[in-house]
């Protein structure tokens, strides 16, 4: 992960000091500027004033770093000044050897859905939506809601009897892609190895990397793109769609592996994110998960304020198409823009408490942990339901519940991509949550893929 200087390749340079937040006890951004790495791990930052900053990482490579909330929308409201060709971009370039490894699995990205600005984005995007229709949802819901009942019954049981539970592991992790499979046709892979390879591509696009982690994620996530274009060739349902698609409207013939491409990260890697983190929150919020037992609290509140709090994207990426000016900040054409999704949830022009987690807080559901404008989130009904449905029938495990181990996240721009989260029944001494905190050393068991 280091460099040779020990620093990444995205550490950045600020023009100033920073301070303590004192309600979240967060480096806060605003006066003197940002310590190394902040970047890759920006979900433990506060930024101040201003709302935009140009930023040069260590590659050289300037940034404006967006994250008022007025601005993150204009820039997502501006497709035409602010594209978003750059989204899947390779943060860490990716060196000679490992392309040679994703070329020999005849690897191809073309632009689809997140890194398509052009004519081709609205139908690809309006075929994928028919197959997340709200409906198609909506009908899954019964079957997750026995699937998460059941689950949550067997962990309660090892609780009571002492055991040890990974609410990440043991309840969340593969859900979204149980569900997933159920909406579009996927190929017939175990769900440990569409999760080894979606992580490996999340670590490979948005991760700092030394080369020789990149061959080797090269290798994890060339190896199935293969798997995934055998599959397109003959698919149907939402792919085949893609497929006849690309054919009848003259794109290249890979658009529809592409899609899934993106769709199998996307669609299952964020949401699964997103619980672990939620859960993990709620654990340490007992007057919610209280106020959801009791039904004084909505449980469509509580996804909300987690959406805000605890997004699981926490910065996304465009690149100026022209030179233009945003927050006074001159932003010349070709330049990435970074945009702090997570930051503009907690701006207080949207909500009067941005810190505390309060369900049905005026503003609540004003968060961009979805995006915004022609490339919002297709998946955000899915991921709400998938959400709520999980929080439900968890609540009453949080009550009375002491956290083993905190999620542990690894260095990255955009995802969070945490670990584990382990916890067990309180004992009468009191809990003690074990939060990972900036510094300390890592966790010994790493759920990431890792080389051996
Ligand atoms: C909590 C879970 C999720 C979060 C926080 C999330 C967040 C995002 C964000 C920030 C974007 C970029 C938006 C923009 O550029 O304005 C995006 C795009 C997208 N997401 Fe999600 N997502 C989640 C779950 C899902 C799910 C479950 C699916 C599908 C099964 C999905 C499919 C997509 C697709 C296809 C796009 C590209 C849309 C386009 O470019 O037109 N996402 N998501």
């Amino acid at each position: 992960m280091a460099w040779p200087d020990g620093r990444s390749p995205m550490s950045a340079a600020f023009d100033g000091p920073y301070g303590i937040d004192g309600r979240t006890g967060c480096p806060e951004i605003g006066g003197r500027g940002y310590p190394d790495g902040v970047l890759f791990r920006a979900w433990e930052y506060r930024a101040g004033p201003p709302p935009v900053r140009t930023v040069t990482d260590r590659l050289g490579r300037p940034y404006a770093l967006v994250s008022g909330y007025a601005e993150v929308k204009s820039v997502l409201a501006d497709p035409d000044t602010y594209r978003p060709d750059n989204a899947l971009d390779a943060v860490t370039p990716i060196p000679v050897p490992a392309l040679r490894v994703l070329t020999r699995y005849g690897f191809r990205l073309p632009p689809t859905l997140a890194n398509n600005g052009g004519a081709s984005h609205p139908t690809i995007r309006a075929i994928t939506a028919r197959a997340l229709h709200p409906d198609r949802v909506a009908a899954q819901r019964p079957w997750l809601e026995a699937l998460v009942a059941h689950r949550v019954a067997r962990l309660d049981e090892r609780l009571a009897k002492g055991g040890q539970v990974d609410l990440y592991a043991d309840l969340v992790a593969d859900l979204p892609l149980l569900v997933l499979a159920r909406l579009v046709e996927l190929p017939d892979s175990d769900a440990v190895v569409v999760k080894e390879f979606s992580r490996a591509a999340l670590e490979l696009f948005w991760a700092p990397l030394s080369p020789a982690r990149q061959a080797y994620l090269a290798e994890v996530v060339g190896r199935y793109h293969a798997v995934l274009r055998d599959f397109a060739a003959t698919a149907g349902g939402l792919v085949g769609e893609l497929r006849s698609h690309a054919h009848g409207a003259g794109l290249a013939p890979d658009v529809p592996v592409a899609a899934l491409f993106f769709l199998l990260v996307a669609g299952q890697e964020t949401t699964s994110q997103f619980l672990t983190l939620l859960l993990h929150r709620l654990a340490g919020e007992p007057t919610v998960h209280s106020g959801l037992s009791t039904k004084d609290i909505r449980v469509e509140d509580v996804v909300e304020e987690g959406l805000r709090l605890v997004p699981p994207i926490v910065t996304w990426r465009r690149v100026a198409a022209r030179d233009t000016t945003l927050g006074g900040v001159a932003v010349p054409r070709g330049r990435g823009v970074v945009l702090w999704l997570a930051q503009a949830g907690r701006d207080k022009e949207i909500v009067a408490r941005p810190d505390d987690f309060a369900p049905g807080q005026p503003g609540s559901r004003r968060h961009l942990a979805f995006g915004a404008g022609a490339h919002r989130c297709v998946g955000a009904h899915l991921a709400r339901m998938e959400a709520a449905v999980v929080v439900e029938a968890s609540a009453p495990l949080l009550h009375q519940i002491e956290v083993v181990r905190a999620p542990w996240c690894p260095d990255n721009l955009s995802f969070r991509m945490p670990d584990a989260f382990v916890v067990r029944r309180a004992r009468a001494t009191g809990a003690a949550d074990r939060r990972h905190l900036p510094g300390e050393a890592p966790p010994d068991r790493l759920a990431r893929t890792a080389p051996g």
